[in-house]
């Protein structure tokens, strides 16, 4: 069972797809989530995860010690990034190289990198006349949003509709994709592990 770590700045609606996923699996699953980490004390994602009895931090974005040393006190495998917003410390994605994943509200390359979050992506979508966007889970690099792509949930973009709409759909693919993605890595890491032993 890989040990994963969730990082959020919000309210956490891709980790609660994880988690219900993961129950959903059963003893069958391939990771859990040992703690859900935000710089933000009001972010939704920390009460998710209380409610589902996982340990809640508050950490600081730039005291990256801190941050390598919370994962490793939980004996972290896999870190696991769900609406977050802020840059992970090169010495965290060093540490976690290939098992530190990210997901994104568009078909990366395109949309990504610094300045495109939330709406502001699904209407650069719309005002460039894209016929299609979607949801990319991706490894982190010390890049934004340009680590090596994973696995794409492609969203058709319907005539008229608004940056709002189409983020609203984008997001249920987003929900799809990135449980069963984590998962899959999990599992590679798993196989990964056992073979080394
Ligand atoms: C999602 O659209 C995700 O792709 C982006 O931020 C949003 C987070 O939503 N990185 P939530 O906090 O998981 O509800």
């Amino acid at each position: 069972m890989i040990r994963a770590a969730v990082l959020a700045s919000g309210g956490g609606s891709n980790l609660q797809a994880i988690l219900d996923h993961l129950v959903a699996l059963g003893p069958a699953r391939s990771l859990e989530v040992v703690v859900v980490a935000s710089h933000r004390k009001s972010a939704g994602a920390l009460d998710r995860a209380r409610t589902h009895g996982i340990t809640a931090e508050v950490i600081s974005t730039l005291d990256a010690p801190a941050l390598l040393a919370l994962l490793e006190s939980h004996g972290v495998q896999l870190v696991i990034l769900a609406g977050y917003l802020k840059l992970v410390p090169p010495e965290v994605i060093a540490r976690y190289r290939g098992a530190i994943v990210n997901i994104h509200p568009a078909l990366l390359p395109k949309f990504g990198g610094a300045g495109m979050y939330g709406h502001r992506v699904h209407d650069a979508v719309i005002a460039a006349g894209e016929r299609e966007s979607g949801a990319t889970v991706h490894f982190v690099t010390d890049e934004y949003d340009r680590g090596a792509i994973i696995a794409q949930e492609r969203v058709p973009v319907l005539p008229g509709e608004t940056g709002l709409a189409l983020g609203a759909r984008v997001l249920e693919a987003e929900h799809r994709l990135y449980p069963r993605v984590v998962c899959e890595l999990a599992a590679r890491l798993n196989a990964a592990a056992d073979s080394t032993v």
